[in-house]
């Protein structure tokens, strides 16, 4: 079939290309999961990355990295302006898209087989994303009941006062997410002075974000800082759950300040809201689960293959579907297709 430079000009990125992009999250859930519990994050990350960067190359697109694993000199793959995609034939045009890659999040929980590892992407037409540098983020990131109730520079009570008025409930009645971080001392006294319950988690703020933007996860916010990149694709989570964040980059060396300003950010202290980070008009979100956390269960091997559950989102189409896919290496076996 010869298809029309035109009509691939024209793919809508969330319609068109929603079924590659959990495909991509898929194969880079199969491969880091294989590493369960061995021990070595680092084994379980470079999984991820190459499984994601060969997925990648089967998808109709002219894809740019904007989040990544890193700096072209220090990330063989998948780093920040490589341009990922499937080559397009002579005289056709794929259309350009913006990715944020997070190819496993929570390395350690992996390493370990600890819960919320997953493997994450987001796409956006192009500036649809911010491009964000590789440091640490402050953030509050809350469901949609809590909309213009967040203020990043205000104390800590006063915020969750306000997410319990939003949530009509007490401030003692909240949960609280926070990373388990030296850093976070002071921030869990206070939280913890105002009253709310706390979890504390060893890693992985972004699920963190995503369960706190929805109903029934047992999560109200989160609190702290984190990563930047992972910052940006809570966003794009948030924008297709409607959910609230502010966020605003630790840009605390002369090295940082350089870094931002290099990438296009004329203001390092500004405040962003999900909107400002992932600002994009179609926007898709997914994530597969790599060990079983709040919302995604993780791979599950058998000897035909194996089944991956994912979240895949989109804003424009307001679409929240929850994929649960059973992958088969070969034909099934003389017991047929075994579903768990
Ligand atoms: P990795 O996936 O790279 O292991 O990061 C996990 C994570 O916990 C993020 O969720 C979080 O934003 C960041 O690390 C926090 O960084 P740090 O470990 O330096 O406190």
């Amino acid at each position: 079939m010869t298809v029309s430079p035109d009509v691939l000009g024209s793919i809508n990125i969330e319609k068109d290309l929603l079924g590659d992009f959990v495909h991509v999250v898929e194969r880079a859930a199969i491969a880091s999961a294989r590493t369960m519990g061995q021990g070595d994050a680092e084994a379980a990350d470079q999984a991820a990355v190459q499984a994601m960067r060969k997925a990648f190359e089967g998808v109709r697109m002219a894809g740019t990295i904007v989040i990544g694993e890193g700096e072209r000199d220090e990330a063989p793959m998948l780093y920040i302006g490589e341009p990922v995609g499937a080559a397009a034939p002579e005289g056709v045009k794929f259309p350009r898209v913006d990715i944020a890659v997070d190819p496993l999040e929570g390395t350690n929980l992996c390493a370990t087989g600890a819960p919320n590892s997953i493997c994450v992407m987001a796409a956006s037409e192009p500036g649809g994303l911010l491009h964000a540098p590789d440091c640490y983020m402050d953030k509050i990131v809350a469901g949609p009941a809590c909309r213009d109730a967040l203020d990043i520079e205000a104390p800590v009570k006063y915020n969750l006062k306000s997410i319990a008025k939003c949530l009509d409930r007490r401030v003692t009645d909240l949960v609280i997410m926070v990373l388990d971080r030296p850093r976070h001392q002071d921030l869990i006294s206070e939280i913890r002075a105002a009253g709310a319950r706390i979890r504390l988690i060893t890693d992985g703020d972004l699920s963190a974000g995503i369960a706190a933007a929805v109903r029934g996860a047992a999560v109200h916010a989160v609190f702290g800082t984190g990563g930047a990149p992972e910052g940006v694709l809570t966003a794009a989570a948030l924008r297709c759950l409607s959910g609230e964040m502010v966020a605003r980059l630790v840009v605390n060396t002369k090295q940082l300040e350089e870094r931002v300003e290099k990438m296009g950010i004329k203001d390092p202290k500004r405040i962003y809201s999900a909107k400002d980070l992932a600002p994009g008009s179609q926007i898709v979100f997914a994530a597969t689960g790599v060990t079983t956390g709040a919302l995604l269960t993780g791979v599950r091997f058998f000897a035909e293959g194996c089944r991956t559950h994912t979240l895949a989102m989109t804003y424009g189409t307001k679409q929240v579907r929850f994929v649960d896919t059973v992958h088969m290496t070969d034909e099934p076996g003389p017991k047929g297709v075994r579903l768990y």
